[in-house]
């Protein structure tokens, strides 16, 4: 009875794992966080090692299970039969073999997974490559690019075709920086850098998540990562740069008034509104909100960037997104129009 229901969770567990590889070979990803998609250099590294040990797996299966069906059938005692089944002592050739068979596999499946670690975990990376630093706090993401002088948040975007190397850094506790589909996992220590180094190669909004229980909002501490062209990335660039607007008139001209009297400028950085030097901005309280309204998501990336979603996370930020440290600021139904109006403008 052990012996069949063995044999079926085999059966089982091999249909499984070929419906898994089937799922694989998609090209794009219909789950958000679908880790058999890669998009990049470093995750086609993870994907490959995945289907070679996958494989190897699925064969060493199929010859215990197949041994073992053939032993139940070919060997075991049949009713009426009054020879006992033939036992063997002290077999050289039989310890031999099953002691060398599982070092080849062994062998064979840690010699791919250290060229996987290497390649993927490089010491070194090119001299031109794009540094990212990566900033985890509790519970959003900062995305700043020292040597573009970009500051976002939540929202990650990176050129194909270019190598870029992801600085990870904590403000508080260990979260871990995940993103399927483009560039693995990796842990965000406070007091170490750790990093990430990939080239990216097909366009797209790609899902990311921490991973890493970090606190009440864990789970949502999520984040976009936009793959783009060379040329839509520098056109993002550029128009990142830009100073933000400045309404003269109508809601947003008075919400821009509210933003600055109100709690929200001493923990939001928008350029030349609030926050002082570059090193005093960066890794400020709060997200830096130059171009919020150019962002897709908020709060965490939690919901999209629409006025209503806005009002509801200024109203209560900690219902939203449970242990928040965002004040609620208690503003009128009139005073929290014209906020986001001006938030909205940001674009
Ligand atoms: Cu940050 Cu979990």
């Amino acid at each position: 009875m052990m012996a069949r229901s063995g044999k079926f969770a085999g059966t089982r567990l091999l249909l499984a794992t070929l419906a898994l590889l089937a799922a694989g070979c998609k090209a794009h990803a219909k789950y958000p966080l679908d880790t058999l998609a890669p998009t990049s250099d470093i995750t086609r590294s993870f994907y490959d090692l995945f289907v070679e040990v996958t494989v190897l797996d699925v064969i060493v299966l199929i010859v215990v299970v197949g041994a073992l069906f053939l032993a139940i059938m070919v060997f075991s005692t049949r009713t009426g039969s009054v020879r006992p089944p033939s036992v063997k002592h002290g077999d050289l050739y039989l310890e031999v073999a099953w002691t060398g068979i599982p070092m080849v596999i062994l062998i064979a499946i840690v010699v791919p997974t250290l060229r996987t670690i290497l390649r993927t975990q490089p010491y070194t990376w090119p001299k031109d490559a794009m540094p990212v630093e990566v900033i985890a706090h509790q519970w959003w993401w900062e995305f700043h690019y020292p040597t573009l002088g970009v500051e976002t948040a939540d929202e990650l975007h990176i050129p194909t075709g270019k190598t870029i190397h992801f600085e990870l850094f904590s403000k508080d506790v260990i979260h871990s920086f995940f993103m399927p589909q483009v560039g693995g996992k990796r842990d965000v220590v406070p007091g170490q850098e750790n990093q990430i180094t990939l080239i990216a190669d097909v366009p797209g909004e790609y899902y990311g998540q921490c991973t890493e229980f970090c606190g009440d909002s864990h789970a949502n501490m999520r984040f976009r990562v936009f793959v783009q062209t060379p040329a839509d990335f520098d056109q993002w660039v550029k128009h990142q740069l830009e100073p933000p607007v400045k309404p003269d008139a109508g809601p947003a001209a008075a919400g821009a008034k509210i933003f600055a009297n109100a709690p929200c400028a001493i923990c939001h950085a928008i350029r030349g509104v609030s926050g002082f030097s570059k090193e005093y901005t960066y890794g400020f309280r709060g997200p830096d909100l130059t171009h919020f309204g150019s962002r897709s998501t908020l709060a965490g990336s939690i919901m999209d960037n629409t006025p209503r979603n806005v009002a509801l996370w200024i109203r209560n930020p900690d219902e939203v997104k449970p242990g928040a440290n965002m004040p609620t600021l208690g503003l009128s139904g009139r005073e929290m129009n014209q906020l986001v109006a001006y938030l909205e403008s940001l674009k």
